[in-house]
């Protein structure tokens, strides 16, 4: 993607009016010069997350976080800041211009180019032969004509260089070769990866395709699913299958289904059940559980119910609940998966319906299927101790409880008991922050006169950008608060809604949420001046208090060395204490 100019990122932040951006996600009401609405970003019942059109800014009370009209987006839609710029600048009709580094862009939009031709290639392998193997094999697996036009199926015939003649000339071979669809071999330096294969395309959040999973034809193969390798596109540590198709009905419904893999995806979408995610396989990581708290924080586990598919599920449901995500278990019996249950006849959508309903709690569905309460007291205990040194790493407090409370009921052990094994078990793995997590960055927090009062300075200089050059900034002992009003005092003459004054700030999340949490505060305009005068006060006072505790100190010391502090000492001490008053 090429890098979009500065012009274009000054003319979003100035042009686009948060109000009118946010009120197209959340039901906004006024009140006072604000408006107020339910956070999009947790559930709650009372309105907590508000928007300040005079500031062009938003703030949620609840999880701490704003920022502006572009942070919102980044933040809602959880895509990067040059997408959400883009974005908003097609939408409200701004130019966008484009710069950079020529090669790499290029690089990118090639990757993005060859993508999208293979997946047209192979779409088109299915529909130029109706009877052909491939829309036999989707046809007997009953996937019809919608869901392979919606998620764009394809099929790669046999053959060692069918895609690479359709794309070769058009791209360097480098190139072709970094898209990951071509492997090399005794056979050629470059051959096509996917053979005689039904081909999944996987797309990205904004709907391009960079990669692929194919399901092989051919029962003699011995890899069943073979998917795209890591690429500069394709990341398989956070990618689902279907989350660019399903995500907004995740949303709606507030909850994910996930699943292994794409048949059974497709499969719960064909029944309507269409707020559904596909890992590749079973394996889950902390970064899957970062992306899925994008659309929700519910997930129903559905995973394949053979003895594989319950031990990921069991594993899963630790990350998830380890990132802050409410999950159950939804077991289906018989070592089915979701497409073989809805073969059976007298499986219906409404049988799948009151298998969600009452889907287990994770702790109940472990204690069940790996048969613990028919085990002696030696293995039980083990169970524990492991089941605890899992429930330790879940970082909200009113879960671990919870799942304590569940564990001890379940067994039969005194909660006391599990408690006790809570605290004097170490905590044996440290769980490091995850990229991106907001939960996880620390909080800054402001106790001292002095911090509150550069803190209300700053709030004052939001609001009223002229009175920043009357702040005594060499006072500014926070160094966050010092860079920020350095650049309100920078841009006091300019007209600039803290909004855009976020970017020229930039710095780290901590800081921008900040920022946001004072724009949204209106100080009183009657006091303004009685603000200034009192902060500006209580911070030239504090740095007298810090000497007068140094002189304090020495003259203390003087006597205990039984030596009379010298009257220099003591004038200067009494002409201080006479400034605080
Ligand atoms: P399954 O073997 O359960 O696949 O693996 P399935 O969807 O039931 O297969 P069908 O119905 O025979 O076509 C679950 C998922 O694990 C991944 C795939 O994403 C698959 O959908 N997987 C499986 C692989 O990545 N590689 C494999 O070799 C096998
Ligand atoms: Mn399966």
């Amino acid at each position: 993607m090429r890098r979009i100019a500065q012009e274009t990122i000054n003319r979003v932040l100035e042009e686009v009016d948060v109000l009118d951006v946010i009120s197209q996600y959340v039901d906004l009401k006024k009140r006072g010069q604000n408006y107020f609405g339910l956070s999009p970003f947790r559930s709650e019942t009372k309105p907590s997350f508000s928007v300040a059109p005079e500031k062009n800014m938003w703030y949620d009370f609840g999880s701490a976080q704003g920022g502006n009209a572009v942070q919102f987006l980044i933040e809602y839609e959880k895509i990067s800041f040059p997408e959400a710029i883009r974005s908003l600048a097609e939408k409200y009709g701004i130019e966008i211009i484009e710069l950079g580094n020529k090669e790499q862009n290029n690089l990118y939009d090639q990757l993005y180019e060859i993508h999208e031709l293979a997946c047209i290639y192979f779409e088109n392998n299915i529909k130029d032969k109706p009877q052909g193997k491939a829309k036999k094999y989707l046809t007997d697996r009953a996937f019809h004509d919608d869901i392979i036009n919606k998620f764009r199926i394809g099929f790669a015939p046999d053959g060692w260089d069918n895609l690479l003649k359709e794309l070769q000339g058009k791209f360097d071979n480098q190139i072709l070769k970094k898209s990951g669809l071509f492997s090399e071999s005794k056979k050629g330096p470059l051959i096509d990866r996917f053979r005689n294969r039904i081909m999944f395309p996987f797309f990205s959040l904004s709907g391009k395709i960079i990669g692929f999973s194919g399901r092989s034809l051919s029962e003699k193969e011995d890899v069943k699913y073979l998917n795209s390798p890591e690429t500069l596109l394709f990341e398989k540590s956070k990618i689902f299958f279907g989350s660019y198709q399903t995500q907004p009905n995740i949303r709606k419904k507030n909850f994910a289904i996930l699943v292994e893999g794409q048949t059974d995806f497709l499969r719960l979408v064909e029944q309507t059940f269409d707020n559904v995610l596909a890992t590749s396989g079973t394996a889950f990581s902390s970064k899957h559980a970062v992306a899925l708290k994008k659309y929700t924080n519910r997930v129903i586990l559905c995973y394949d119910s053979d003895s594989a598919g319950i031990n990921a599920a069991i594993r899963t449901s630790y990350v998830l609940l380890q990132n802050g995500i409410e999950t159950r278990v939804l077991y289906l019996g018989n070592g089915d998966d979701p497409d073989d249950f809805f073969k059976k006849d007298s499986n219906t959508k409404d049988t799948f319906r009151s298998l969600i309903k009452t889907a287990a709690h994770p702790i109940s569905f472990i204690i069940k299927h790996k048969d613990i309460l028919s085990q002696g007291a030696a293995d039980q205990s083990k169970f524990l101790n492991e089941c605890i040194g899992e429930i330790q790493l879940v970082p909200d407090s009113m879960v671990r409880n919870d799942l304590i409370r569940k564990l001890s009921n379940e067994l039969g052990v005194v909660e006391a008991e599990v408690l006790d094994r809570f605290s004097s078990l170490k905590q044996k793995r440290y769980k490091a922050p995850v990229e991106g997590d907001s939960s996880t960055t620390e909080v800054t927090h402001y106790r001292s006169s002095e911090d509150k009062a550069q803190l209300e300075l700053i709030k004052l200089a939001l609001h009223s950008p002229e009175l920043a050059p009357k702040m005594p900034i060499a006072l500014f002992s926070n160094k966050l608060l010092y860079n920020v009003l350095k650049v309100l005092i920078d841009n006091s003459d300019k007209g600039y809604k803290p909004g855009q004054i976020l970017e020229l700030i930039g710095g780290s999340s901590e800081q921008r949420n900040l920022i946001a949490s004072l724009a949204i505060e209106v100080p009183d305009k009657e006091y303004e001046q009685t603000i200034l005068d009192d902060c500006i006060a209580t911070l030239e006072r504090n740095p007298v208090k810090k000497e007068i505790a140094i002189l304090r100190d020495k003259i203390r010391r003087m006597e205990e060395e039984d030596t009379s502090p010298d009257k220099a000492l003591l004038e200067e001490l009494s002409a201080l204490q006479k400034k605080l008053q």
